[in-house]
C-alpha cells in the first residue's frame, strides 16, 4: 500500500502484513497485523516516527521513495522491539545524517538489540520537545506499554498522539482509519489482553499523563488509526479501571468424559443462577479468545483431568498464561477428576501464584461424577454467586 496522508505533511508510511499468523512465535494473529510508521515533514526538519518489522523494510523504503524523501533528520524510536525498530539499521544507511531519538532506556536497548552506535542516538527526557519548524514533537515517557523503555510522541500543533503499541490492534486492513468499530474493538481487546493486561496497574497510573492532552487523532503502531479517539480511550478505561463483571471463565480439558460431564453440569448451574459463563475446550480453543474473556471475568474455574499425577498439559499452559496475563480476577476454583490419585489441584494452585484471587473449595471426583459430586458443584455455583453479590459485581 502506498503512503497515506493523515494531515498536512503527516503521512502513514508503514506496512500491512496481511498474512502473518503468529507473533513472538506465540500469539495467534487471526487477522494479520500492520507495522505503522509515520513521516512528519516540518518546516525545517523531517522526522520518521518508528520503522517497520525487518521482514518489510522494502515496503517502508518504497513508501519513502514514493514521497521523494531526500532527507530524514530524526528517526523517533518510541519502542525498541524489532517490529518497530528492526528496519532502523537500513534506514540509517539510506539516510546517514539521521539521528535516532529515544528514551535513555530505549537507547540502551537499541545499542544491544540492533547494534546502533551510541553516537547516533539522542536520549530524550519525559516531556522534552523537539521542534521540526512549524511542528513540535513532545515525548511522553510511558514505560511498560509493554516494555520498560516505551514512550509516546505527541504532535502538538496537529494534536496527533503517536501512541506506540498502546491502543494498537493486530488487524490488517486497507482502511487508514477505523471504519468498522465493532471489528476493531474485538481486535484491540485481543491486543490489550495479550500484550497490555499484564501491565494494567502501571497503565492505570500512566494514562493520567495524557488526560489533559487535546487529541484529534491517535495513531498507534499496529492496526487502523483512531480519528475518533474517544472510542479507544473509553474502551481502555473500561478494561483498565472498572471492576470485573459477573462472569466465570471456564477453560477445561476432558479425556474420557468425566470432567466434561462436570463442566456441563456446572455451566448449567451457573447460568441458572444468572452468572455469565465463557467455556473453552483447551484441546481446541484459540488461546487469544481465552485471553479476551479474562479481561472482564471475576472468576476462573479450571477444569482438568489428572494425567501422570498432575493437570493435563494443555491446562498447565492455559493456567500459566492466565497467571502471566494478570487479569482482574477475584476468585478461582478447580473442578476435575482422577482415576487413582495425584496432585492435580496442588500443581494448578502453584501456577496461579501471581493472581490475587480467593481460592474457592475445588470439586474433584474419582472417575465419573456422582450425585454427591454434582451437589458439590451446585454448592460451588452458589458460593460464586454469593461472592459476586458481596463484591457488587452484579448489575
Ligand atoms: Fe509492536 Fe512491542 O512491538
Amino acid at each position: 500500500m502506498k503512503p497515506r496522508k493523515l494531515k498536512a505533511n503527516i503521512y502513514w508510511v508503514g506496512a500491512v502484513d496481511w498474512d502473518r499468523r503468529l507473533f513472538d512465535e506465540l500469539i495467534p494473529l487471526p487477522d494479520g497485523t500492520s507495522y505503522n510508521a509515520y513521516l512528519v515533514k516540518g518546516g525545517e526538519k523531517t522526522a520518521l516516527i518508528d520503522t517497520v518489522d525487518p521482514s518489510m523494510t522494502n515496503v517502508l523504503i518504497d513508501n519513502l521513495n514514493h514521497l521523494e524523501v531526500k532527507n530524514i533528520d530524526y528517526v523517533i524510536a518510541n519502542h525498541a522491539e524489532q517490529d518497530h525498530s528492526g528496519s532502523l539499521p537500513q534506514i540509517l544507511k539510506l539516510y546517514p545524517t539521521a539521528m535516532v531519538v529515544a528514551t535513555p532506556k530505549c537507547k540502551d536497548l537499541l545499542m544491544n538489540l540492533l547494534l546502533i552506535p551510541e553516537s547516533k542516538i539522542i536520549p530524550v527526557e519525559d516531556r522534552e520537545t523537539l521542534s521540526l519548524g512549524d511542528k513540535t514533537l513532545e515525548f511522553i515517557h510511558f514505560p511498560w506499554v509493554h516494555w520498560p523503555e516505551t514512550m509516546l510522541s505527541y504532535l502538538r500543533e496537529d494534536k496527533v498522539l503517536l501512541s506506540c503499541d498502546l491502543f494498537g490492534s493486530h488487524f490488517a486492513t486497507s482502511d487508514l482509519y477505523v471504519i468498522d468499530e465493532a471489528t476493531v474493538y474485538d481486535a484491540a481487546k485481543r491486543y490489550y489482553a495479550e500484550i497490555m493486561m499484564p501491565f494494567r496497574t502501571v497503565i492505570q497510573g500512566n494514562l493520567k499523563k495524557i488526560e489533559d492532552l487535546q487529541i484529534d487523532v491517535i495513531a498507534p503502531s499496529h492496526g487502523p488509526i483512531y480519528d475518533k479517539p474517544e472510542f479507544i480511550l473509553e474502551a481502555y478505561r473500561d478494561w483498565v479501571y472498572t471492576p470485573p463483571k459477573n462472569i466465570v471463565v471456564l477453560p477445561y480439558v476432558s479425556m474420557h468424559g468425566s470432567t466434561k460431564k462436570m463442566v456441563e453440569y456446572f455451566v448449567s448451574a451457573l447460568v441458572e443462577r444468572g452468572v455469565t459463563v465463557k467455556q473453552f475446550d483447551l484441546a481446541k480453543t484459540d488461546i487469544g479468545k481465552l485471553a479476551i474473556a479474562l479481561v472482564d471475568a471475576a472468576t476462573i474455574v479450571i477444569g482438568s483431568p489428572t494425567v501422570l499425577v498432575g493437570p493435563h498439559p494443555n491446562v498447565v499452559y492455559a493456567v500459566y498464561l492466565a497467571n502471566a496475563l494478570r487479569p482482574k480476577l477475584k476468585f478461582a476454583s478447580i473442578i476435575g477428576s482422577y482415576g487413582w490419585g495425584g496432585k492435580m489441584v496442588e500443581q494448578i494452585k502453584g501456577i496461579l501464584s501471581n493472581l490475587k484471587v480467593e481460592l474457592l473449595e475445588p470439586v474433584i471426583t474419582r472417575g465419573f461424577p456422582k450425585e454427591e459430586n454434582l451437589k458439590a458443584l451446585d454448592k460451588l455455583a452458589d458460593e460464586i454467586l454469593d461472592k459476586h453479590k458481596e463484591h457488587n459485581l452484579i448489575d
